[in-house]
């Protein structure tokens, strides 16, 4: 049952990496809203989603019901739809949630079905409990896609979001049970070391990843802090690269300009989004350098310079990294500058990145 709903990675805002458990309406609202002014809605970031925490009991007949801090779901998604956004919920098919709430064991269409009549249209689904019996992978597969199915059944367009963190191989059986995107890692957190652990080393593999079914490295940590400017281009521009989600995961009301410099660079974005859907990966590594391609849909080629190092560097690009016989027109993704060749050599600072965009 292969999804419909992702021909290019999804792009949105989370509210777990910021808020975590503390997430409720108010702060979803203003989430929205934020999305809207800051221009990030119209760069192409669409999705507000709930992580967890939204969760309370279960009534007499079984319906999950919200919360406290989420007094009328409706009212809720209707707000966010009137803000031209899409809206997204979180659950798991285990008793419990990774954070302890209730999960949808036992209600997996009662559950699809009060998301789908809710309004919601796009549904993480995170396995974190009920190891005894989710320890194969049959019981794994069949978990998601009775989830997928049950998606598909309510009529709604829902996008669905897998969190298997890579194992029994999602990436190789996600699109059958209907995902269109499946983490591929543990969780990311707000430093230099986790991002690029991740993001150069544990992304799922590229053979998986096209229109429909993505490597998900996780949710970007742009804006929250604990990396500089430097390093958050470079979380960027790896996921950009990687043709991953790109899932804000920061206070929107909050978006320094030049973080907006960074999450809203159209050039950046259209290298994740193209629609050949290609993930690139490395070409060329040396130490802690890293040349990484992404052939895109106009015959251009995303080429990106990575400085793993804690100094700068001075390296090169090749036509050849793109594997082009040559180049004539080259693009700096970053700066925006244009020029009809490759220079010598670029610098790159610390933990930096040297984004082109090159035409042969
Ligand atoms: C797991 C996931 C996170 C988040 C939390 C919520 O850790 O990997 O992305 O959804 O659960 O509890």
């Amino acid at each position: 049952i292969p999804g419909t709903l992702a021909p290019t990675p999804p792009m949105g805002w989370s509210s777990w990496n910021k808020f975590d458990e503390h997430i409720d309406d108010a702060t979803v609202r203003a989430m929205a809203d934020a999305m809207v002014t800051t221009g990030l809605r119209d760069a192409g970031y669409i999705y507000i989603n709930i992580d967890d925490g939204w969760q309370g009991t279960r009534d007499a007949t079984g319906a999950l019901q919200p919360n406290a801090k989420f007094p009328d779901m409706k009212a809720l998604t209707d707000y966010v739809h009137a803000r031209g956004l899409k809206i997204g919920i979180y659950s798991s098919q285990g008793p419990k949630t990774c954070a302890g709430y209730e999960g949808s064991y036992g209600h997996v269409q009662q559950d699809a079905q009060t998301f789908a009549d809710w309004g919601f249209d796009y549904l993480k689904y995170d396995l974190c409990s009920g190891e005894w019996f989710y320890n194969d992978r049959d019981t794994v597969v069949r978990s998601y896609y009775e989830m997928g199915k049950a998606l598909r059944e309510t009529g709604r367009d829902i996008l669905f979001s897998l969190c298997e963190y890579g194992r029994f191989e999602v990436g190789s059986w996600g699109r059958d049970v209907g995902g269109e995107l499946w983490r591929t890692t543990g969780d990311i957190t707000d430093d230099y070391k986790t991002m690029a652990e991740i993001g150069f080393d544990h992304n799922g593999k590229p053979e998986h990843a096209g229109p429909h079914g993505w490597n998900d490295p996780d949710m970007l940590e742009i804006g929250n802090g604990g990396m500089s400017a430097d390093e958050y281009r470079t979380h960027m521009s790896l996921w950009a690269m990687s043709a991953a989600p790109l899932m804000m995961g920061h206070d929107l009301r909050e978006t320094s300009a030049d973080m907006l410099a960074i999450l809203a660079n159209r050039r950046v974005i259209a290298v994740d989004q193209d629609t050949r859907g290609i993930q690139g990966q490395a070409v060329r590594t040396e130490g802690t350098t890293e040349v990484w391609a992404k052939p895109l849909a106009d015959g251009s080629v995303a080429l990106a310079l990575f400085n793993r190092a804690e100094t700068p560097i001075t390296a090169t690009m090749s036509a050849s990294d793109a594997g082009l016989a040559s180049v004539s027109k080259v693009e700096d993704l970053w700066s925006g500058a244009v020029t009809s060749g490759l220079a010598g050599s670029y610098e790159v600072p610390a933990h930096g990145v040297v984004m082109l965009r090159v035409t042969a």
